[in-house]
């Protein structure tokens, strides 16, 4: 265990750093950050590699693997404060830096997004790089972990694609640690689950495993986010119930926000928003703009764990819902049926999304569905209430009729 002494930040609790490097192995990272009454605020153990692509002078495409990582040095790393939450920052060989950082919410933090930087300047990993500066690559993985819990992951788990692949197994990391006890108690990652559980447990919404969720239960309301290195560029809002039907039976599923993963991905034309948990593989929305000046909700793609431990996976890209112009939002606060398959249907409640030109993380003005235009119900109101009126009075004219016809027979 190597123990040094930061330069006190203004403003912050943090006085001493402990770092417990891993064995030999130059793998296997660990730390255990302490605060200034020298309890553990943060601890992390794991593993990773990183496959580097790059393009020689020779217009070859070559990759590197960086996996051993030689003797790291963690400053950067803290527990946070009141204006930055806590971070893992890791310092290794010639120019690579690593940093992940944590946000902390109601009864949860979230492991939020991770951040690889490597310099093409270092002639021993990238002998003949076309391009020479520093490359980083960030990805927003929030992992939404119940405050108290420690994070594991001995399944592997791959961010990353393209030019730089990174790979983290045997993970094991808590941040916002209470009193300066790691805790004992893990909340796995959906890999880890379905190692140890051969047959997954569907559905993940229930709230205790002895009742079943009653169809006719409203979804509790989830806000999920994609952040990129502009800021936050894909909201939604939304409560979310999926209707599968197998074999004539249809089976309805809440999916409950506090137990579900996001993530996704921005770019010009399409935005993705991806939601994940013990139970869902995969749930995707992806959004598209057409004729340059509108978005709608063009795909989505699922894989689901079922109760008997198969899958079921669908997908449709040719959907056409949840239109609204650029630059607003989308807005319903009826239930709406987006309606993937005849096997597969996903009902939605209070539904807000913007999948582009989010500024500031704020919804835009919103666009409302047909069915929320309460104009439009108005005058059907009215309508059925004078329509009702008429029938009373001519049901109670006929009966008064009869009556004094009956009257006169009597006479
Ligand atoms: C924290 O631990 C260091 C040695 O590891 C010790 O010198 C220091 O006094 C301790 N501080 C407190 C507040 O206990
Ligand atoms: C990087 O890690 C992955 C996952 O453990 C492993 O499959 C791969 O062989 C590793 N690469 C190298 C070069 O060690
Ligand atoms: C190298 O990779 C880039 C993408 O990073 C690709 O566009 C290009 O075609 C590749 N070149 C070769 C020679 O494979
Ligand atoms: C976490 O890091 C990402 C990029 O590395 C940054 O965009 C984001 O603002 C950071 N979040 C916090 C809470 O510091
Ligand atoms: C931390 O300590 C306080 C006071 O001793 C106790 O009330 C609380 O339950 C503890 N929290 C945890 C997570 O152990
Ligand atoms: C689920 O889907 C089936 C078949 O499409 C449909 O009959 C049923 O009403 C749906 N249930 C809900 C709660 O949406
Ligand atoms: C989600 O978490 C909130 C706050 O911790 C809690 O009030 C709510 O009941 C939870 N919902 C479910 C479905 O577990
Ligand atoms: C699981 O159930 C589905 C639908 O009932 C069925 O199609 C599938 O074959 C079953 N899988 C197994 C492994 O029993
Ligand atoms: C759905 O997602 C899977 C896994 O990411 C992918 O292989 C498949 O091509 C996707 N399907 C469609 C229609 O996009």
């Amino acid at each position: 265990m190597v123990c040094f002494r930061l330069a006190p930040v203004p403003g912050s609790g943090l006085l001493l750093l402990c770092l417990v490097l891993g064995a030999v192995s130059s793998y296997a990272l660990e730390l255990n950050l302490t605060d200034s009454e020298n309890a553990t605020c943060l601890y992390a153990k794991w593993q990773m590699n990183f496959t580097i692509r790059y393009e020689t002078t020779d217009k070859h495409n070559k990759t590197v693997t960086i996996s051993d990582l030689g003797p790291a040095t963690y400053s950067g790393s803290s527990c946070g404060d009141d204006q930055n939450g806590p971070k893992i920052a890791v310092q290794f060989g010639s120019g690579f830096s690593w940093t992940v950082n944590f946000t902390e919410e109601k009864s949860f933090y979230s492991i939020d997004s991770i951040s690889f930087s490597y310099n093409t300047n270092d002639n021993t990993t990238f002998p003949d790089a076309k391009e020479k500066g520093v490359f980083t690559v960030s990805d927003h993985v929030a992992f939404r972990v119940p405050l108290n819990d420690i994070f594991r992951c001995n399944s592997l788990l791959t961010l990353g694609k393209n030019d730089v692949v990174q790979h983290y197994w045997d993970v094991h990391v808590q941040a916002f640690v209470q009193n300066g006890t790691v805790s004992t108690k893990e909340f796995l990652c959906d890999k880890d689950k379905t190692l140890t559980t051969v047959l997954p447990i569907v559905p993940t919404t229930v709230p205790s495993p002895t009742t079943t969720p009653s169809p006719k239960e409203k979804p509790e309301v989830g806000s999920y986010s994609v952040v990129n290195s502009n800021g936050t560029c894909l909201l939604a809002t939304m409560g979310l119930q999926l209707n599968i039907t197998h074999d004539k039976v249809a089976s309805v599923i809440n999916i409950n926000p506090n137990t579900t993963n996001f993530t996704g991905s921005c770019h010009p034309q399409t935005a993705l928003l991806r939601l994940s948990s013990s139970s869902i593989k995969y749930l995707d929305f992806v959004f598209a703009v057409k004729n340059e000046n509108r978005f709608y909700l063009k795909e989505v793609n699922v894989s689901m764990y079922l109760v008997n431990g198969s899958v079921f996976s669908i997908a449709n890209n040719n959907l056409s819902y949840w239109d609204a112009p650029l630059g607003s939002s989308y807005m319903c606060n009826k239930e709406q049926t987006v309606s993937v398959s005849g096997a597969f249907q996903i009902n939605t409640f209070d539904l807000r999304v913007q999948p582009f030109n989010v500024m500031e993380g704020k919804y835009s003005t919103a666009q409302e569905c047909s069915l929320d235009d309460d104009t439009i119900l108005i005058p059907i109101i009215v309508g059925a209430g004078l329509s009702g009126l008429i029938i009373v009075i001519v049901i109670a004219y006929l009966i008064g009729r009869r009556k004094s016809y009956a009257g006169y027979q009597t006479l």
